[in-house]
């Protein structure tokens, strides 16, 4: 199965079902994402999704009428298409569907890399990711709707709840998958992965910069803290329940210590560390967090947050 399969099967799903699960945590990203535009986004000609996926995290229909279009961008063309099945016409014309690797390199080198795997074990793995993220450009070359021409620059770009995605530990455990891999190379692993997400975020926030109009904005939404059978019970009793605890968490200094135990690599702190370093951004104040149950046990506190294009 290659990368852009195992998104895809990971993307199927009934669509009703998950739009009702998936309710509160909608429309609290849509809050955010309107706050957002309404108060920071001076042009609202052009905009772009990525990571838009099967749209079911926040209401395609509601952000396309705030712009006069609107680009998305995924591996998986099929959700996408789904989610632009169920806008008026008006609202499809205003879409381009753009199928793509965000990166350029990532789905092209996990196929490699499980080639290697394969035939030549896991500490070639590790030496060659090594290699790769050492080797990652500055900039996405080879991306098809973050290399744009001057005159179709965005205003606004929402990087929707991937940059957990980008080449983390969990693909060359996931990806990967054997015991001998999670054992004896764990920690190893951990640094590899950890450090190959963080290369591939500065790239990508350098990108976005590059495809944004001057003072446009670039909106981040980021599942940051995973609650599971492990740590759920620990955090419901001291905190109550999950959905206080993803709504309050930046008010309170011992929850903000405790949720750092559980942090997914990517997420919000990470985010904040490469964009940093991409340069050339400046932060928005103002932050949403919410809660979303992704499905019956994987359980995300997800953060909102944005940066303005100097
Ligand atoms: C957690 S999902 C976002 C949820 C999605 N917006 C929804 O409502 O279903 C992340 C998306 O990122 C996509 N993705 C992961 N890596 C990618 C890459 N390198 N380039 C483009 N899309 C990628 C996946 O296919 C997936 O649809």
């Amino acid at each position: 199965m290659q990368t852009r399969d195992i998104f895809i099967e990971f993307n199927k799903r009934d669509r009703d079902e998950i739009k009702s699960r998936w309710k509160n945590a909608r429309m609290a990203c849509d809050k955010w994402l309107t706050t957002t535009i309404n108060e920071n986004v001076k042009s609202n000609e052009r905009a772009l999704i990525i990571g838009a996926g099967g749209c079911l995290d926040f209401s395609l229909g509601d952000f396309v009428d705030k712009f006069q279009s609107v680009t998305l961008v995924d591996l998986d063309k099929k959700s996408m298409k789904e989610a632009v099945e169920e806008l008026t016409e008006e609202q499809r014309g205003k879409i381009l569907i753009v199928e793509d690797d965000i990166t350029g390199i990532v789905e092209t080198k996990i196929n490699e890399l499980r080639n290697v795997f394969v035939e030549m074990g896991v500490e070639k793995l590790c030496k060659e990711v090594e290699k790769f993220r050492d080797g990652i450009p500055t900039k996405f070359k080879n991306s098809k709707s973050l290399q744009v021409p001057k005159d179709s620059k965005y205003d606004f770009v929402f990087v929707n709840s991937i940059t957990t995605q980008l080449f983390m530990p969990v693909f060359m455990i996931g990806v990967f998958s054997t015991d001998e891999i999670k054992d004896e190379y764990i920690n190893k692993i951990n640094h590899i992965g950890k450090t190959t997400n963080q290369r591939l975020l500065i790239s990508l926030f350098r990108t976005i910069h590059s495809a944004l109009n001057k003072g446009g904005v670039v909106a981040i939404s980021s599942d940051t803290f995973e609650f599971n059978q492990n740590n759920s019970e620990y955090f419901l009793k001291n905190y109550g329940s999950l959905e206080i605890i993803s709504i309050a968490y930046m008010k309170n200094e011992k929850l903000i210590k405790d949720l750092q135990k559980i942090q997914i690599i990517g997420g919000l702190p990470f985010v904040r560390d490469a964009i940093n370093k991409a340069n050339g951004f400046k932060l928005i104040e103002y932050i949403a967090t919410w809660f979303w149950a992704f499905n019956e046990k994987q359980k995300y506190t997800v953060v909102g947050f944005s940066y303005k294009k100097n």
